[in-house]
């Protein structure tokens, strides 16, 4: 196999799997809860539609199944698998989902954790279990992007309920010593910009005796300054692909596709036209989805791999954003 010739241990992609409910809610439906129309969010967001979990398809199912897909690309035994990273904002259970998929799958060799970074999430999951891979510590591991954030959008805000959906996706990826085929990555945060997009806690005072007080648990809907984030999204993007583009010797003429969160067609559209990427090169499929967050990424991927868009060793460069504010890029070569 081609690829990229190292000295140390390199990153090799071997598999793709995804999921989404089957709930369809179009734009159309949307209209007969809050005072918008299909017209407007097409033309906006570029979302024609997107899918909401059932009580059946929580994030530990989608990941799952997700997860499992992937493994069934590649030839591996689950029992080889050793790290499982789930990405996720949504997790069934604050203490960490991550191990209920591992248990589902019969991963039983597996170490399994839940990192939470929004929309970046899928990125920083990725790049996470990469450094594992590359240090040499473990050689098989599922990276899956589950979310589901019907349960915290406000269906009351049209500015912010027609732009999330429900879903997951999953890579399976391999150590190898051959070929590295993880080209580079950079991420950045910024808190003090925090504030354009939460999913924060209640923080309902109670007391449990007299003088000892406690803030109970659970969380208010999404709040996003939609501007101000749109704005992050356009300008940082192409400065931290542009920045890894330099750092890695690549140039963006040399890359096959530009796989971004899939926020919004126009911010997709922005990046692509800052760095001079042509429209066919951008990978999309936000228009059936929305913003399914931590999944969007390998949702699309996966879809790109199965279409045989991507094919091996095609060079992509990838990019999530979102809350944090949270932002991150990988260039990888496919396979
Ligand atoms: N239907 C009809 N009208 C609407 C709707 C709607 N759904 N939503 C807002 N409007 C109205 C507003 O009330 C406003 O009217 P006004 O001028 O009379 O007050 C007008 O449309 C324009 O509103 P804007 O907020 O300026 O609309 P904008 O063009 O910025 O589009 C949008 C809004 C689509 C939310 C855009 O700002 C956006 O996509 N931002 C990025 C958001 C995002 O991607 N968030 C997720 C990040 S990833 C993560 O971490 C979860």
């Amino acid at each position: 196999m081609e690829g990229i010739k190292v000295n140390q241990i390199g990153v090799s992609f071997k598999g793709t799997g995804s999921f989404v409910p089957d709930q369809i809610l179009t734009n159309q439906k949307i209209s007969q809860r809050v005072d918008t129309s299909d017209e407007w969010i097409k033309s906006r967001t570029g979302i024609s539609e997107r899918r909401i979990s059932s009580l059946e398809d929580d994030v530990t199912e989608m990941g799952y199944r997700a997860a499992l897909a992937a493994i069934e690309m590649t030839d591996w035994d689950v029992k080889t698998v050793d790290l499982i990273v789930l990405a996720t904002s949504t997790p069934n259970d604050l203490f960490g989902s991550a191990p209920s998929i591992q248990a589902k799958l019969g991963a039983s060799n597996a170490v399994a954790f839940d990192l939470t970074a929004a929309c970046s999430g899928f990125l920083f999951a990725l790049i996470t279990a990469s450094q594992f891979l590359k240090g040499g510590s473990f050689k098989r591991a599922i990276v899956i992007g589950a979310d589901q954030l019907s349960s915290f959008v406000d269906w009351n805000d049209r500015r912010s309920c027609i732009l999330f959906g429900d879903g997951a996706g999953a890579l399976a990826i391999e150590a190898t010593s051959e070929f590295d085929n993880f080209i580079g990555f950079d991420m950045q945060t910024d808190g003090e910009r925090g504030s354009f997009l939460n999913l924060p806690s209640k923080n309902i005072k109670d007391s449990i005796i007299d003088n000892i007080d406690f803030l109970s648990g659970g969380f208010s809907p999404i709040q996003m300054n939609g501007q101000e984030v749109y704005k992050f999204a356009v300008r940082e993007v192409p400065i931290i692909l542009d920045k890894l583009f330099k750092k890695t010797n690549y140039s963006s003429g040399e890359v096959d596709w530009l796989l971004l969160h899939q926020a919004n067609q126009r911010i997709l559209d922005s990046v692509g036209d800052r760095l001079k990427i042509p429209r066919e090169k951008i990978l999309s499929n936000l228009e059936k989805y929305g913003n399914t967050s931590a999944a969007t990424i390998p949702l699309m991927m996966d879809e790109a791999i199965k279409n045989n868009r991507i094919k091996q060793n095609d060079i992509i460069a990838m990019s999530g954003f979102g809350a944090g504010l949270s932002w991150g890029a990988a260039l990888i070569k496919w396979g």
